[in-house]
């Protein structure tokens, strides 16, 4: 990586191509900045339009927007729809039935074409047999699987049916799972033997298992087990059941159950401030429109294209932009079972080139860790491999620095495919800020400005607008279609995270800090302002990681922060201290090893810390409150130079430089 950095002040502009604004779906910005003139002017209009031509409804909606209990906002309340209907009826009708829905790449390489008929039969036997087993609309359905055509199938089949499913990240450890299972109060859970990745087998079934026999799970009544890997696994008679032998004799026609546009499509967990994960909770109509719309406003798509979003679809983004927004458009996408570095790090090249991908959607962290393999290793470099079907690149997740932002420009796209680097959360269901491929200058690092209809501002702690150049919180001021619509079984907390009191009640909080240029208005995120981390783009609480930590027998107190990383964007730092004397040397290591497994298996893998420190006590004032500022400081591996005047016992900071 041998370009110089320069975040600070990036004047690169990099126009789109010609041909591609000649013809997008928004073609140059005269025609974006017509659809947020249209937006301005008439707020409802504008939705209604585009949700009339964007999906096919069942019962057509007279209402678009009824802010009667704000901030419980509800969009297009009178009208009905079935979100797997507009997903795959809508496509055999629209002569889509032969067309590839999805390219099934398995870790080994072995490649299924899923036609739009294909899908549709798989998911209305999967559906019936659900409701074979008596789950039926406003049921919660917990899914644990793997990257899989399954695992899609069995999210649309729960849509089918209107039961509102929760994707669990095959990477959550058994206790993760528990919690979500008992929040969300599911009667079953979709799972596999096991999951295939980077050439090794790793269990799900035992973690679902173990789960339910950690306690508060009465609720399930099912396990539906999809046979990927033949592994051995446990069997409860009258609750586990082989999905082959489910959907076995089931009919491949299952009539659709219609719901209100307000009916919850999915419950997501999502880190939050504090040490509970939140049940994100998204609607059916409004969160189908904006996934279909920015797929065709972000991405372009169009009916030839190839479209391969790399994210899991246990994250929001696999959501959003693999099970629900690229179905809904008819798209033909790639879906990848494995990891990008296996069996070496040109994977990703390699498939985008076998499979002609044009739109290729990934994040970050991903990016940064193949630059450093294609540095190490030419033959895995993306100039050793055929990129020219691509048109249009994406990144999401987590801020791209300009180094890397600009050698995925060079060497993945060839200086010819726009970079739509998006902006989005969660809780907001789809894309927010991010350039369009056909239409917006890009400047390296930053996400540009809001899609037409969102009303994304920067104020100050008061709720008051900042003036371009000056930095503070991210807030979007207006409610839009795909708003996260209340946190599962915790209203109060959805208020109180998303629409402070102190704002006024009104407007959405991101929870990111943000700056826009003086001179284009362009929006760069400056990161989290609440105490949440973004490792390789997954979000994660500094308060779960230590709740976490003090579980464990030996840990009297700790502390969890973020510090920059490479590779990762952040990586966990924790500031531990025992209950017993301050340890060191191989006991120190053997230790921190002890609470880094303790970590995951109490939250997962994702969550270890990279680096633990243990101190006698940890940097407080005389009231007792942590100073995490200069643990933040110690982190970096920086001198303190800020006043420590309120610090009761500075000689602690000496003991907490060294890391294990
Ligand atoms: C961060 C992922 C900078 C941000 C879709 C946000 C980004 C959090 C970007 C949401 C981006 C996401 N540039 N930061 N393009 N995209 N973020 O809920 O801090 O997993 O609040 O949703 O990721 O993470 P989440």
């Amino acid at each position: 990586m041998a370009e110089a950095d320069n975040t600070k002040q990036e004047s690169r502009i990099f126009e789109p191509p010609a041909s591609l604004v000649q013809q997008a779906t928004i073609s140059g910005m005269p025609a974006y900045q017509a659809l947020c003139q249209e937006a301005e002017r008439d707020y409802e209009g504008f939705w209604g339009r585009l949700a009339n031509e964007t999906l096919e409804w069942h019962k057509p909606f007279t209402k678009v927007l009824d802010e009667s209990k704000a901030p419980f906002y509800q969009w297009f309340n009178d009208g009905e729809l079935n979100v797997s209907y507009n997903c795959l009826d809508r496509n055999l009708k629209n002569g889509n039935a032969d067309k590839a829905a999805i390219l099934f790449e398995a870790d080994g390489g072995e490649v299924t074409r899923v036609t739009y008929r294909d899908l549709y039969e798989r998911v209305c036997r999967l559906a019936n047999g659900l409701k074979s087993l008596g789950i039926k609309k406003g049921d919660r359905v917990v899914i644990y699987m793997p990257m899989s055509v399954e695992g899609i199938a069995a999210m649309q089949a729960c849509a089918r049916i209107g039961a509102t499913h929760s994707v669990v990240f095959g990477g959550f450890s058994a206790k993760s799972l528990q919690e979500r299972i008992n929040d969300a109060g599911a009667v079953a859970v979709i799972t596999a033997d096991e999951q295939q990745r980077g050439g090794k087998q790793l269990p799900l079934k035992a973690i679902v298992d173990e789960a339910i026999s950690l306690g508060g799970c009465e609720s399930i009544r099912n396990v539906i087990v999809y046979r990927r890997t033949g592994g051995n696994i446990g069997f409860t008679e009258g609750r586990d059941l082989w999905l082959h032998e489910l959907v076995a004799n089931q009919p491949t026609d299952c009539e659709p159950e219609w719901v209100n546009a307000e009916h919850p499509l999915f419950i997501l967990y999502t880190s939050g401030s504090t040490g509970k994960p939140k049940g994100v909770q998204h609607s059916s109509g409004g969160y189908l429109l904006w996934t279909a719309l920015t797929m065709k406003w972000t991405f372009d798509i169009k009916p030839q294209d190839i479209f391969w979003c790399t994210a899991d679809i246990g994250w929001v983004t696999g959501h959003s932009y693999i099970t629900y927004g690229p179905l809904a458009v008819g798209a033909t996408q790639i879906v990848f079972e494995g990891i990008p570095t296996y069996p070496n790090a040109g994977r990703f090249w390699d498939m985008i080139a076998r499979h002609k991908a044009t739109i290729f959607y990934t994040a970050p962290t991903a990016i940064r860790s193949l630059i450093k393999a294609a540095d190490a290793d030419a033959n895995v470099h993306p100039s050793k491999y055929d990129l020219s079907s691509l048109r249009i690149l994406g990144s999401v997740g987590e801020p791209i620095n300009p180094e890397a932002w600009m050698w995925y420009y060079r060497n993945v796209g060839q200086e010819r495919c726009p970079i739509v680097d998006t902006f989005w959360q969660t809780e907001t269901g789809g894309h927010m800020i991010t350039p369009l491929p056909g239409a917006t200058p890009m400047v390296p690092g930053s996400c540009t400005l809001p899609l037409p209809g969102i009303m994304a501002a920067i104020v100050d702690e008061t709720g008051h607008d900042l003036p371009n150049g000056q930095g503070g919180i991210l807030v979007v001021k207006r409610p839009w279609p795909s708003m996260i619509r209340t946190i599962w079984n915790d209203p109060e907390r959805f208020k109180k995270s998303y629409f402070p009191e102190e704002f006024g009640g009104k407007l959405y909080l991101a929870g990111d800090g943000a700056i826009r240029n003086k001179d284009t208005g362009y929006f760069t995120i400056t990161g989290r302002i609440d105490d949440v981390l973004n490792v390789s783009g997954h979000r994660m609480g500094t308060m779960e990681i230590e709740s976490a930590l003090v579980a464990h027998p030996l840990v009297a107190e700790a502390a969890v922060v973020g510090k920059p990383d490479e590779t990762t964007g952040e990586a966990i730092c924790a500031f531990v201290v025992l209950k017993r004397a301050r340890p060191s040397g191989d006991e120190a290591k053997q230790i921190a090893k002890e609470l880094r497994d303790w970590v995951a298996k109490e939250i997962g893998p994702i969550a270890k810390p990279k680096e633990l420190r243990f101190g006698d006590n940890l940097p407080k004032t005389r009231s007792g409150k942590i100073m995490r500022r200069l643990l933040r400081v110690l982190a970096k591996g920086e001198e303190i130079t800020q006043d420590i005047s309120t610090l009761e016992n500075p000689a602690i900071l000496d003991q907490l430089k060294q890391a294990q």
